[in-house]
């Protein structure tokens, strides 16, 4: 696993991007694994702008996102689908038919089939990956096992509590979601995990400071891929005694 600490926020999101460019720029036609949470947003914002001051050619890129609220339509805009469009979609040349949300709405087994069928027919360039205070990937919440494929997930209550922010009240957050399974984000041939945002310190030391790869921290499970980088600020690494 590769760590890079950058020396803040700005340096964090032009080396993302810099790590995206890089795979549109060696395969237009790639599919990108896409995230969403505040960790990639400016990661998303430095990728529009390339595409609008530097042509950056989106025309060709597909992408599949890691998961969806369950019960909150595309057009809701706590939606994930609604975020994609809202910080990436709309800002770049993509054609929005092909880029895959997984749908919130509807018969949601009939949803996993879709969601599962569009990742195996997919080969992701990379996958972006942010993390969740208790240390979820997606929405792979810790627990005793973890699952290779897209599954219902119902969220704990820390992560209810950390996305209770975008809704108007904690009630209004979502109880499950439809989330890409460990084993489908191993896939990607690289990863590319953001570790921004708050209340990650916990998660971070797991990862970064321990040995362990455990069902417990959902994220240790990216130690094993092979071609992994981790991004994160001096400020985090510095909080958690990170020395590289
Ligand atoms: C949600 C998403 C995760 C994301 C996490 C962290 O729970 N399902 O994929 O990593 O939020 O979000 P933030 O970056 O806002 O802390």
């Amino acid at each position: 696993m590769k760590v890079i600490v950058a020396q803040n926020e700005t340096e964090l999101f032009r080396l993302a991007a810099d790590l995206v460019e890089a795979e549109v720029r060696a395969d237009p036609a790639c599919c990108l694994g896409l995230a969403t949470g505040s960790s990639p947003v400016g990661m998303y914002k430095e990728l529009a702008r390339r595409c609008r001051e530097e042509g950056l050619d989106f025309s060709k890129v597909s992408s599949v996102n890691l998961d969806e609220y369950a019960g909150l339509p595309g057009e809701h805009d706590q939606s994930y689908r609604y975020f994609m469009n809202n910080e990436l979609f709309d800002h770049i040349n993509i054609d929005k038919a092909n880029t895959y949300v997984a749908k919130g709405v509807g018969d949601i087994e009939e949803n996993l089939r879709e969601f599962r069928a569009v990742i195996a027919s997919k080969t992701r360039a990379i996958q972006v990956l942010g993390i969740g205070p208790d240390g979820h990937i997606a929405f792979n919440e810790p627990g005793e096992q973890l699952y290779y494929h897209a599954h219902r997930e119902t969220l704990d209550e820390s992560t209810i509590d950390a996305n209770a922010r975008f809704f108007a009240s904690r009630d209004d957050v979502p109880r499950e979601a439809l989330t890409m399974g460990i084993g489908e984000i191993m896939e990607a041939k690289k990863l590319l995990t953001i570790i921004g945002g708050s209340r990650k310190e916990a998660a971070a030391t797991k990862l970064l400071l321990t040995d362990e790869i455990t069902t417990a921290c959902p994220v240790t499970m990216i130690k094993v891929h092979p071609d992994s980088t981790v991004l994160l600020t001096k400020e985090l690494a510095d909080k958690i005694g990170y020395k590289g």
